[in-house]
């Protein structure tokens, strides 16, 4: 009975709270594997620019899978590292990369969405506080997502097309780095 209060006071995390979370941190961790190996593909193909882009990107979403890491344990739960498999390698074109960044993106908008619901909904008011953060840098990185493939569209893949795409990658890495 002793052990039962201890633990009780201990944590402040439901189960339940805890399992998403957990596999939010699964989320972030697969997200950061996922645009390293793309940086990689960019990085062997020439495209320095949209490779740059994307191993910060692999970095912030490890930053983010720490993020819950840390709060989850402060709360008196466990952090779970995950196991990484299944990771592609090997992509048809640049386009292609940030389709399914766009995509991928849309994803983890909807996983946020559905733990701050479920914080909500459970009174954990702490947890819904912690993940606004997600909230905001989610519409953020939509918007990234979507102004990069936008530059396939306006500029076209031919002749230069993917150079000059190339470069405006850059330019939009550095504009989103200095608003930060
Ligand atoms: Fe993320
Ligand atoms: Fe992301």
């Amino acid at each position: 009975m002793k052990q039962k209060e201890i633990v009780t006071l201990q944590r402040s995390l439901l189960p339940d709270t805890e399992a998403l979370l957990n596999k939010q941190i699964e989320m972030e961790g697969k997200s950061s594997a996922y645009y390293l190996s793309m940086a990689s593909w960019c990085h062997m193909m020439g495209y320095a620019n949209a490779a740059q882009y994307l191993y910060t990107h692999a970095d912030e979403e490890r930053m983010h899978m720490m993020k819950i890491f840390h709060y989850v344990n402060e709360a008196g739960g466990h952090a779970i590292q995950p196991e990484i498999t299944g990771i592609r390698h090997n992509f048809h074109s640049l386009r292609e990369i940030f389709e399914l960044i766009l995509e991928h993106e849309i994803k983890v908008t909807k996983s946020i969405n559905n733990i701050v619901d479920h914080a909500f909904g459970v009174k954990d008011f702490a947890t819904f506080s912690f993940m606004q953060w997600y909230v905001t840098e989610q519409r953020e990185e939509e918007t990234m997502s979507r102004r990069a493939l936008e530059l396939f569209d306006i500029i076209g893949e031919e002749g230069i097309g993917l150079w000059t795409i190339d470069q405006e990658l850059g330019k939009l890495h550095s504009a989103a780095n200095a608003g930060e």
